[in-house]
């Protein structure tokens, strides 16, 4: 059984308003390149080449045109439209035809992780049950809240709580075996009319088939969700592209690094790039190696 991901990039981002009425926010520039750079960065490091981008009617094309079918990167990638935004768990209806028979790993198409990620990267590979994760922030009402008792098992997660029960958020990124589909095509919508994700996870921990990893502080879990923290995003990542000379979240990089294309297909996407700090960039690694 293969792990194939999933990026939901939908949501009507309505809090980016007035850009909202013609731009979706995952697309919007991080520092140096479109935010759902960093997601699908995440999936490719975790070695997944067969990925499903699942936004709005509107938006699709817009995908398209930047990804067109991934073979470029050495990766397979799909596009399905989300009609209304009705929930992160209609994800696994919507591209029930693309996880087949597989294990899927669902991240959300705004979410941001940086740092040492190779606790994620192992995660990936597991195939019974699901593996999500804990990270601590200092608004838990605004999240999918994991409660854990004394021995650090998950017993509890509720969707934005009123009263938190801890200070633990559950991130964008869900790791899940095969039985995700039935379970979310099981779902009921919540109060605001959406299939939550949060559901799906209280299913996999009833069934004592959910694991939580909790993320320890030398990794960044970032919000995008306002425009102060999207000028916090850019911030930071302009601050260790400048002082490394190396970036974060380039896709070509990464397939090259990845080994999903050889030195040859490397070489001729850069060529066919136009003139930017991008394509230098991406130039001088060639010429370094
Ligand atoms: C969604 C999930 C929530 C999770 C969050 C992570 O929230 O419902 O459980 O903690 O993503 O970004 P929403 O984007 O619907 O506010």
């Amino acid at each position: 059984m293969k792990m194939k991901g999933i990026i939901l990039a939908g949501g009507s981002g309505t809090r980016m308003y007035p850009i909202s009425k013609i731009y979706s926010k995952q697309l919007t520039l991080i520092y140096d390149k479109p935010l759902i750079y960093y997601p699908l960065s995440i999936l490719m490091l975790a070695g997944i080449k067969d990925i499903l981008i699942i936004s709005n009617a509107e938006t699709v094309p817009l995908y398209q045109k930047l990804f067109e079918d991934g073979s470029h990167l050495g990766m397979s990638i799909n596009y399905a439209i989300q009609p209304e935004p009705k929930g992160i768990a209609e994800s696994f209806i919507i591209g029930d035809w693309f996880i087949n028979k597989d294990n899927v790993t669902l991240i959300l198409g705004d979410n941001i992780f940086y740092g040492k990620l190779d606790f994620i990267y192992s995660a990936v590979k597991h195939t019974d049950g699901a593996i999500i994760f804990g990270y601590r922030v200092t608004d838990p009402e605004r999240y999918g809240i994991v409660e854990f008792d004394n021995d650090g098992n998950a017993i509890s997660i509720e969707e934005k709580p009123q009263k938190p029960k801890s200070n633990y958020a559950v991130p964008g990124l869900y790791i899940y075996d095969n039985n995700v589909v039935d379970i979310s095509k099981n779902l009921k919508p919540s109060a605001r009319g959406e299939l939550e994700i949060t559901d799906v996870n209280i299913e996999y921990l009833k069934r004592k088939k959910l694991k939580v990893i909790k993320i320890g502080r030398g990794v960044a879990w970032l919000d995008t969700g306002t425009p102060e923290s999207l000028l916090q995003a850019s911030n930071f990542f302009g601050v260790i592209e400048a002082r490394q000379g190396l970036k974060v979240a380039c896709i070509e990089e990464i397939a090259f690094n990845m080994n999903f294309i050889d030195e040859n297909q490397f070489e001729k996407l850069i060529s066919q790039m136009p003139n930017s700090l991008y394509k230098s960039y991406l130039e001088r690694l060639l010429k370094e190696k």
